[in-house]
């Protein structure tokens, strides 16, 4: 019997864990591999990009997941100014007082025994008191666990070019501990203009050495199965054609899975979800997906990078650039400091020589719609 209550099993929310997470076990798979293999695998760390709603969080989420089991502690950071600070007094210093055995003894410091007989204190004046650094805590913390074959993970989301100085700091201790054999695994994430620019910035030479994984779309049996299973899952299921349609309009773009997949479910409280259901859920879902990620994107553009796009528009499918410059009533020359200015922001692809193509999945409806906006790549959706 389907529960009328069923909670909706779908989650359009950044940063959430999807229920079923697909088109991501290869790189899963690596980064367990890298674990296992111990010190010196290339997966221990892992760079991932792709544009706002590919699933970077979701995936990281999944990576700390996997090294939990595997028994590996884990630190959550974002790029936020403050990442050495907080990892230094806050993060290493709580995982080592509660793995630490000798943190134990140092508790007794300072404690005064009862019934006036006077204070027993265990300080140990340390000579060479040392302060802390972020080396010497994860020196300390890898050493505790490295006999236990597990390890420490550092997870970074949302890098970019502002937290260049910190994560460099973090690379560079990372990198020595690496070179000592400690068990240490860093994976980080970022939107990909943001990647490229701390890829290019000066002596982050150890990102270049990571793992680079890039986020795209999922294929489509994999689109099926994250809309299906969470459903079927859920007691109810899709007929026939409400799953083909649902399937095409997401293509393979997962933050669309879970939209298509929470409005189609919400239509009805029960019983199967319908095309209707999912025709009415598609215009919902673009609707959000253009105020969430497309309008957010476009108000970073130029009047001209913005013209530029509006002229891709007019197409349904990829735009010569020899029509962009003639819609743009400008030279081919002209134009093309716009198309570069614009693959750089990954708002547009080049699938080939002579063409551009807007790959977000209903940026081109979204302009289409909303041509009087003033707000002045993600690759492969199909
Ligand atoms: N592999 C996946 N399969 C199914 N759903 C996914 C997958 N990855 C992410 N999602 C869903 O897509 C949405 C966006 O995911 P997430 O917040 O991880 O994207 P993001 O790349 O971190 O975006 P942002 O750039 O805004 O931080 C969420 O609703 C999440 O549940
Ligand atoms: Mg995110």
């Amino acid at each position: 019997m389907p529960d009328p209550a069923a909670r909706n099993p779908f989650t359009p929310t950044f940063g959430s864990s999807p229920e079923l997470l697909v088109g991501r076990d290869d790189i899963l798979e690596a980064f367990t591999r890298g674990l296992d293999e111990g010190p010196g695998s290339p997966t221990r760390a892992l760079l991932l990009s792709g544009q706002r709603g590919v699933g970077k969080t979701a995936l990281l989420n999944a990576i700390e997941d996997r090294a939990q089991t595997l028994g590996w502690l884990t630190i959550a950071e974002t790029a936020l100014e403050g990442l050495i600070g907080r990892l230094v007094t806050d993060h290493l210093p709580a995982l080592l007082r509660a793995h630490d055995p000798r943190s134990v003894t140092r508790l007794l410091d300072g404690v005064t025994a009862p019934g006036g007989i006077g204070g027993a204190s265990f300080t140990v004046r340390d000579r060479h008191p040392r302060t802390p650094s972020l080396r010497s805590q994860l020196t300390d913390l890898t050493e505790i666990l490295a006999p236990h074959r597990t390890g420490v993970l550092i997870t970074v989301d949302e890098v970019w070019p502002g937290s260049a100085v910190e994560l460099r700091e973090l690379a560079t201790v990372v990198q020595h501990l690496f070179r000592e054999a400690r068990p240490v695994a860093v994976v980080m994430a970022g939107l990909p203009e943001n990647v490229d620019a701390l890829l290019n910035a000066e002596a982050i030479t150890f990102l270049r050495r990571a793992h680079h994984a890039i986020l795209g779309a999922v294929t489509r049996t994999e689109a099926r199965a994250a809309l299906d299973v969470p459903v079927t899952a859920a007691g109810r299921r899709f007929t026939a054609d409400a799953l083909d349609a649902a399937v095409d309009a997401t293509r393979g773009y997962p933050y669309m899975i879970q939209l298509i997949g929470y409005h189609a479910f919400a239509v009805h409280r029960e019983g199967a979800v319908t095309l209707d259901a999912v025709e009415r859920a598609r215009h919902r879902a673009l609707g959000e997906v253009g105020r969430m990620v497309h309008r957010p994107a476009l108000r970073l553009l130029s009047a001209k990078e913005l013209e530029f796009v509006r002229a891709m528009a007019v197409d349904d499918g990829p735009s010569r650039t020899s029509d962009i410059a003639a819609r743009m009533d400008r030279s081919p020359a002209y134009v093309g400091q716009y198309r570069r200015r614009l693959l750089a922001k990954h708002i547009i692809s080049a699938p080939a020589h002579g063409l551009v193509d807007l790959p977000m999945p209903g940026i081109r409806d979204y302009l289409r719609l909303d041509p009087e906006a003033t707000e002045a790549g993600y690759t492969g959706f199909w």
